[in-house]
């Protein structure tokens, strides 16, 4: 009775006030002599930074729009068999028209920042030439609204949406693309940086070069060999060093240069220290082919061993590049990936994770908060990095609009208080986390998962483009408003 009340004041509340249903009464305001005492807040630094993170191709749609070229992701999501229920991004969240909206539901969560990405193929349409003026408009006032609603704007500079007209010319398969991206990279950055402090060069490289190049699941669809997928990442490694390069070239003094990687996250598989020296040891060599060889300018002994005849051919003028020094790291953090120590010459070994283990609804979105300890901590430890941030953090889930309106994603509140625990044991403890962007604010297109799993903590109807703020978003709300988990 009291759960059918509560329902249903919530959602009256949630339809009266458009962009902000407050909580029911019932939630909201206990009677204190009704309720046990509640244990300390779990406070943050002062400062720090909680925002969200969305990708233009995921959320923009306006794929026509103003000159936009098409990008890899046009054309996978077009061909039959290659999303889930054939979905595109041509609507998505038709943000490239609701931006304001959108940056209204930013300012009613109190986020102090929002991650987003640049569409490279609205800004070059055919990746290199002449930019399209009516592209980088849209930016601006994109940043500008944000800055009004003093929210800071991170920016992404590639977030896997390649101009379909490089793919025609080899797309990572070809060393020019990371020419061609750093080029674009430095005019965003020249034209942002006068509001933008903080850019990523690129989002996951180990997800587009993997699943776009290696097994075929997301655009451009290809499945190369070993060495010829070794060549496209690094390429990828490549096109990020060459782009810090050109950001710094381009952008005003004092611009931040860093990157949003989802390094795999060597958590120990008991907290003990040898299990915790092998983690060490993992975080290096499984992320050797992207944020080790970023962090240290050179590929482990080990990788290069690993990859025998298959490694990458390079130059050591690519490796200075690569290694370019950034201002910050960015770590995309869903899963722990379990290490134990090994008396194998690589000093540790990693632990399959059994079937059983709890996910949220993506299979791959296995739950282990202590990722979000781990990850950071090793990560400062190993590259002695002074600034993190999670770029990236959140679930899916099968979220159902209730027949009153309301949508009670407890799942993805549990998960969200879980991973923030750990989070804070990490800054608690000195661990240079100085962000977290949780994704997605928005529901969006899940890439070949189409829209069928939701990451928003707004739920979208895709039909009428309405949001609504799920449990999560008011959850986030607290959590932002008192700088601490309750
Ligand atoms: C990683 C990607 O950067 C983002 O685009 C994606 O939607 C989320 N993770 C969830 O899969």
């Amino acid at each position: 009775m009291l759960n059918r009340l509560t329902r249903r004041s919530f959602a009256r509340l949630a339809a009266a006030a458009a962009l902000t249903p407050a909580l029911p009464n019932a939630l909201a305001a206990p009677r204190e002599e009704n309720v046990s005492p509640a244990s300390p807040l779990l406070s943050f630094p002062r400062g720090f930074l909680w925002g969200s993170a969305t990708a233009s191709y995921q959320v923009e749609g306006a794929a026509k729009e103003d000159g936009r070229g098409p990008s890899i992701w046009d054309t996978f999501s077009h061909l039959r068999g290659n999303t889930k229920n054939g979905d595109t991004g041509d609507v998505a969240d038709d943000h490239y028209h609701l931006y304001k909206t959108d940056i209204a539901l930013m300012k009613d969560l109190g986020l102090k920042t929002y991650r987003f990405s640049t569409s490279w193929s609205r800004v070059f349409p055919n990746g290199t030439g002449t930019p399209n003026p009516k592209g980088l408009d849209f930016y601006n006032r994109l940043v500008d609204g944000l800055l009004a609603a003093g929210i800071q704007p991170y920016c992404t500079l590639f977030h896997w949406d390649l101009p379909q007209a490089l793919q025609d010319q080899g797309g990572w398969q070809s060393r020019d693309t990371a020419h061609a991206y750093a080029n674009y990279a430095g005019y965003v950055a020249q034209h942002l940086s006068d509001r933008v402090q903080h850019f990523m060069t690129l989002n996951e490289m180990r997800s587009f070069v993997d699943l776009g190049y290696g097994n075929g699941m997301h655009a451009p669809g290809l499945r190369l060999s070993r060495a010829d997928l070794n060549q496209v990442r690094h390429h990828a490694v490549l096109a990020h060093g060459l782009g810090v390069q050109a950001i710094r070239a381009n952008a005003r003094p004092g611009t931040k240069v860093g990157l949003a990687e989802n390094i795999t996250c060597t958590v120990p598989v008991i907290e003990t220290p040898e299990h915790v020296r092998a983690a060490h040891i993992a975080m290096r060599e499984e992320n050797a082919g992207y944020l080790t060889v970023i962090m240290e300018g050179k590929y482990t002994d080990l990788y290069l061993a690993r990859q025998g005849a298959d490694a990458p051919k390079f130059t050591p003028e690519d490796l200075k590049a690569i290694g370019s020094p950034i201002d910050f790291v960015g770590i995309n953090c869903y899963t722990p990936e379990y290490v134990r120590a090994s008396s194998a010459p690589a000093g540790y070994a990693m632990v399959p994770a059994p079937e059983s283990f709890p996910h949220m609804l993506s299979p791959w979105l296995r739950t282990g908060p202590e990722a979000l300890y781990w990850a950071p901590k090793i990560a400062a430890s190993v590259w002695n990095i002074k600034e993190i941030y999670i770029t990236e953090n959140g679930a899916s889930s099968s979220d159902t609009l209730t027949p009153d309106g309301a949508v009670y994603d407890t799942d993805r509140v549990m998960y969200l208080r879980n991973y923030l625990t750990q989070l804070h044991r990490a800054v608690s403890e000195g661990v240079p986390v100085r962000g977290y962007f949780l994704w997605s604010l928005l529901d969006n297109f899940e890439w070949a998962d189409g829209y069928a799993y939701r990451f928003g903590i707004h739920y979208v109807d895709f039909a009428t483009q309405k949001r609504t703020p799920k449990l999560s978003a008011h959850f986030y709300r607290q959590v932002i408003a008192r700088n601490a988990l309750a």
